[in-house]
């Protein structure tokens, strides 16, 4: 009877040992498993790294910029400007819709001396500058001027004419082997002959077709100066 016992004892022994063996190996095979999971990156995440477009190596700068071994994105753009001259405010719309649209710097043309307020005295004035060849001096200075490859030159039409400070511009400033894209406001005379004039001031330049718009149009130049802009680029 005890010789029964001991035999019954071994065996329930022996099958709590097979048990907990069991229970190991699964528990040991789930380790394994979040252990691969830790190392494996999510494929979303995976997806983010490590290359760039480029291809390039890139890192992240304390404020977060992304910064690349590439060259700067500015390299090889075109530096444009807006030169222009208004003295009741038509072409500066102008020149600000060219300027928003195009991202090139802003130059106003002012006089030293300004002009009066009077229009009917302006009349004059104006007419008076043309007929003694004037070249009013401007108040400010472009600086690196030599470094912009297109001007977009504007003004109003004055008795046919460009007002006389457009000619101290040209007369002042060197635009040889630029491109010179001029644009007009006017009552409806429109460039008269300041696109020829405009050529022969500067015979190094590249002349392209210009935008004239009436007075009233350059209130909301946008779409004329959209469409005038993907024209050019055409
Ligand atoms: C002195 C002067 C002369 C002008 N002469 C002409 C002209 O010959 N032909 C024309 O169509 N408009 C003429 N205008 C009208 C202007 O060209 C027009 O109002 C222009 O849009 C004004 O531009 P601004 O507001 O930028 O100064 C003249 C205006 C002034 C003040």
């Amino acid at each position: 009877m005890r010789k029964l016992f001991a035999g019954m004892m071994v065996c329930m022994l022996m099958l709590a040992l097979t048990a907990c063996g069991n229970a190991e190996d699964n528990h040991s095979e789930e380790l394994s498993h979040s252990a691969q999971s830790t190392t494996e990156k999510p494929a979303a995440e995976a997806e983010r790294e490590p290359e760039n477009e480029l291809g390039t190596e890139e890192s992240t700068s304390s404020e977060g910029a992304l910064e690349t071994d590439s060259k700067p994105e500015t390299e090889g753009i075109v530096k444009e400007l807006v030169v222009y001259f208004s003295w009741s405010g038509n072409t500066q719309s102008v020149a600000t819709e060219i300027q928003n649209q195009t991202g090139a710097d802003e130059f106003r043309l002012m006089p030293a001396e300004p002009y009066t307020d009077d229009y009917d005295a302006l009349l004059d004035i104006a007419q008076e500058e043309q007929r003694s060849g004037a070249r009013p001096e401007i108040s400010d200075s472009i600086e690196n001027f030599e470094n912009y490859e297109v001007i977009y030159l504007g003004f109003p039409n004055w008795w046919g004419d460009m007002p006389m400070i457009l000619y101290s511009f040209l007369d002042d400033y060197d635009l040889s082997g630029k491109t010179i894209i001029p644009f007009v406001t006017s009552g409806g005379s429109g460039f008269s002959d300041t696109i020829s004039t405009i050529k022969s001031m500067e015979p190094d330049a590249e002349v392209l077709d210009g935008l004239s718009l009436g007075s009233s149009q350059a209130a909301e130049p946008a779409s004329a100066v959209t469409d005038w802009l993907n024209g050019l680029a055409e």
